[in-house]
């Protein structure tokens, strides 16, 4: 049976229905005697107030989305949990949208956001040519936030961490202990942050003559790219086996692990692995990871403040680009020294 109507209600209680409206909206205006005939209508007939229409009369709805690469990522998790604290603080609500690293889901899902009238975009895109589509969305007025993503010039505003510097200290990191041939894994380089953790590990082996880097690129950046990645890199010839493996995420250093660790291979005395995010699962894996920890509840957090900000201040919003800095936490994957 469908919910009673507010004209159903207003009939049952013997009033018009501006003085129903005027109990759900100004309560203040009407007397109790009224307020209270009004209440006992809605609660008999079990009328439900419709938010979203009323919140889409008044030009946007007050629910936030977030649309994610991987929603089986726990990086991206922690980045909800972070900006949920925030949206919900504010008293609107945060939904959340999974691209599955996929440009046609992305744009599905965007699409039908458009139509929902949503108060703002958080997103992490597939690709950075994304621009055009984001911009058609901004240009009709929904506020974007770019996550885990800078935004160059473009306008919009955006939180990231500096990727360059995390590949730069994950691989400074395995030549300081002696490594000479590492491996980066990681794809697919549409993926801004992909790029630049390798641009970060390129520069790191760049200084160092004798230093090789592998790349192993990926097509997505999960558990199971990661163990396809290091099947490929342990059954390379040993003189042209990588020592040390940097990974472009956490998931991809749990795939290198169980795949390397499966055919034998110690960690790190055959193999380091370093990973990127810490996720919780990096010092919880059986050989606790190396990591380049990203602040990911902050992140999110942050982008839920400015995308709040940017909806309060309308056309004198000023954007932001806010770029936290990457953090090498070194555990057993990668602590010990290469044995030459
Ligand atoms: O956002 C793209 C990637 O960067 C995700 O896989 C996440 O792990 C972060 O490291």
């Amino acid at each position: 049976m469908p919910p009673a109507s507010i004209k159903e209600v207003a009939q049952h209680a013997g009033v018009s229905l501006g003085t129903v409206s005027n109990v759900l909206n100004r309560p203040e205006m009407v007397a109790e005697a009224t307020r209270r005939r009004v209440l006992d209508a809605i609660a008999e007939l079990g009328y439900v107030r419709n938010d979203s229409a009323r919140q889409l009369r008044a030009g946007r709805s007050r629910t936030i989305a977030i649309v994610v690469l991987d929603v089986a990522n726990p990086f991206f998790t922690d980045v909800v949990r972070g900006a949920e604290q925030v949206i919900e603080a504010a008293g609107s609500m945060l939904v959340v949208c999974n691209s599955g690293e996929n440009a046609a889901r992305e744009d599905r899902h965007l699409e039908l956001l458009e139509e929902q009238r949503v108060g703002g975009i958080l997103i992490t895109p597939v690709a950075d040519d994304r621009q055009p589509v984001l911009k058609r969305l901004i240009d009709r007025g929904i506020p974007v936030v770019l996550v885990d993503r800078g935004a160059g010039t473009a306008n919009r505003c955006s939180v990231a961490v500096d990727d360059e510097l995390g590949g730069r200290l994950a691989v400074d990191h395995l030549l300081e202990r002696g490594h000479r041939r590492i491996a980066y894994v990681g794809g697919p380089f549409g993926i801004a942050q992909v790029a630049d953790r390798h641009a970060g590990a390129s520069a790191a082996v760049a200084g160092i003559p004798d230093a090789d880097l592998i790349v192993a690129e990926t097509p997505n950046l999960t558990v199971a790219s990661g163990r396809d990645a290091a099947r490929r890199l342990v059954t390379r010839p040993m003189g042209k086996r990588p020592t040390a493996i940097f990974c472009a995420n956490d998931l991809l250093a749990l795939g290198v692990l169980q795949e390397v660790t499966t055919r034998g291979l110690r960690v790190p005395d055959d193999m380091a692995i370093v990973g990127y995010d810490d996720i919780e699962f990096a010092g919880a894996a059986a050989v606790p990871l190396s990591s380049v920890r990203q602040p990911r509840e902050q992140l999110g957090r942050t982008a839920a403040e400015l995308l709040l900000e940017e909806t309060r201040d309308g056309a004198d919003h000023q954007h932001r680009h806010v770029v936290f800095q990457p953090e090498l936490v070194v555990r057993q994957s990668s602590r010990q020294a290469l044995i030459p």
